[in-house]
């Protein structure tokens, strides 16, 4: 054996060594118990099988039968101490930038772009957290977005004939709202070919854990060099015209960067909303692809949902404009959405650095490590959600979720919380009623063929859920103004 290669693997099953001591160390001062599994690999193969099966459940619910809910692993390459515990998951969050810091791999960092929201830390990311924050909340939505949501809904929905993917469409229709909300752009023939290379560079998000031997990656970060370049020009003329004084008033996030009187670069603005595209992109279209699985899987939810929109259809008096109001009294809808968050879970957890010694649950968790906070787990933990793991839009009537008995903790966290709560929480529920409304009243479906749900490298059904749609006829001769 070459010596190089004989001291790298003593050096590996020393560190292991001295990792077991530690997990072994009195109560207090110890690491979360758990298993490190294979030298390098560590649980990492166990972990990808389980989330690319339809169940991946086993996969944690062992390690906390075996463990508890702080367990300790090794994924992706780096000891982990994974958290199914409310309680953590709430003390991790609040304390993102002061014990705990956000973590991606250099590989997404690159396609993000270093200005990104997601990779700022500190002051600046507390003043570009909120000012996103402020662009997505309800008055904006209501003022602004609301038409120009259930607009392009519509207008995408108008090309469907019979067979469809639904994930596909759903894609389709969250990108087309985004760039409208981030730079005004209807849907044409610039935004279809910025969305043919965008959805390279998307998938190159998801070729962990090797991306820098897979030609997807090496494809998206050319992809990501195309579509910076388009936005670039769009931010460039953007701000030729405000400095003229030639600009039209336009209420998007766009402007809101323009006019925030801290002199962004060009780069920081194409970094910022490129990475605003890519956090709402999968998310919302991926909420909208399995809230129509879940329902179609389960009739009666679909019957009481459709129940609810029949109504709403029936009272207001253009159907082709949905308003705030009718927004606000969907309670049925909103069971579905928490529903579907719940169960769907498609961010599954967060992972982040501990940037000093940790203490929490009477364990110690060294400076440096990887902590991995698991909303999946707690959400589908029976003793917080009775029948946790099935889908019952019911349990969320006149109730706004369970907490923790004695500390109140919130069990609910879809979108996280603390500093780095997802500042399109408010948006996505919204888009995700207008497109259930619009659903329900103009189309009944069935699906074409069996798919299945899996979870790695990201939630998403294996065959895109093709459905075939019919239009329904009450549907059409309202929208026409006949009924
Ligand atoms: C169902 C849809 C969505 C879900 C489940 C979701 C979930 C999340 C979660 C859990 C986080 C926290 C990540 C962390 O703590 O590291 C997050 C962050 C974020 N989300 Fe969302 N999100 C959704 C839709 C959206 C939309 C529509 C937008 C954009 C308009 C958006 C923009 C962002 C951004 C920019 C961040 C990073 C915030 C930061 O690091 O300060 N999300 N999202």
């Amino acid at each position: 054996m070459d010596w190089s290669l004989a001291v790298t693997i003593g050096a590996a099953l020393l560190a292991i060594f001295f990792l077991f001591l530690r997990l072994t160390r009195p109560r207090g001062h110890r690491l979360p118990p758990g298993n490190l599994g294979l030298p390098l690999v560590g649980e990492t193969l166990q972990l990808i099988s389980a989330y690319k099966s339809a169940n991946p459940e086993p996969f944690i619910d062992e390690r906390v039968t075996r463990y508890g809910p702080l367990f300790t692993t090794h994924v992706f390459g780096e000891p982990t101490v994974f958290s199914a515990d409310p309680e953590t998951n709430r003390y991790i969050l609040q304390n993102e930038g002061k014990l705990f810091e956000c973590s991606y791999p250099g590989s997404i960092s690159n396609l993000l772009g270093r200005h990104s929201l997601l990779l700022m830390k500190g002051n600046l990311h507390k003043k570009m957290h909120s000012l996103t924050m402020s662009f997505g909340n309800s008055s904006i939505i209501k003022d602004h977005l609301l038409l120009d949501i259930d607009r392009l809904i519509r207008f995408n929905m108008d090309s469907w004939t019979s067979r469809i993917l639904l994930m596909e469409e759903a894609k389709k229709i969250t990108f087309d709202l985004t760039v409208k909300q981030l730079m005004s752009f209807d849907p044409g023939e610039w935004t279809e070919s910025l969305r043919k290379e965008y959805v390279l560079v998307i998938e190159g998000f998801f070729t962990v854990p090797f991306p820098l031997f897979s030609a997807t990656y090496r494809r998206a970060i050319q992809a990501r060099t195309k579509v910076a370049e388009a936005l670039n020009l769009v931010v460039r003329e953007r701000r030729k015209a405000k400095e003229e004084g030639e600009e039209e008033k336009k209420n998007d996030m766009l402007a809101a960067l323009l006019d925030s009187g801290d002199n962004f670069s060009d780069e920081q603005i194409v970094d910022f909303i490129l990475a605003l595209l890519v956090a709402g992109y999968e998310t919302t279209s991926t909420i909208m692809t399995l809230a129509i699985k879940f329902l179609t899987e389960t009739p009666l939810a679909l019957a009481q949902l459709r129940e609810e929109h029949d109504e709403i259809r029936a009272r207001i008096s253009d159907p082709n404009v949905l308003e705030w109001s009718d927004y606000k009294s969907m309670p049925f809808t909103q069971c579905v959405v928490n529903e579907t968050l719940r169960v769907a879970n498609i961010i599954g957890g967060i992972f982040r650095r501990v940037t000093t010694d940790i203490h929490v649950k009477g364990y110690t968790i060294p400076k440096g490590w990887k902590v991995f906070a698991s909303f999946r787990a707690v959400h589908l933990d029976h003793e917080y959600f009775k029948d946790a793991r099935t889908f019952n839009p019911w349990r969320w009537q006149n109730n706004s979720g369970p907490t923790v008995p004695g500390s109140g903790v919130n069990v609910f966290t879809p979108f996280g919380g603390g500093p780095r709560l997802c500042p399109g929480y408010e948006l996505a529920r919204v888009v995700l009623s207008v497109f259930l409304h619009r659903m329900v009243t103009r189309y009944s479906w069935a699906p074409a063929e069996e798919d299945k749900l899996v979870f790695f490298p990201t939630t998403r059904t294996q065959k895109r859920y093709p459905i075939n749609v019919e239009r329904r006829k009450v549907s059409s001769a309202a929208e026409k103004g006949e009924g």
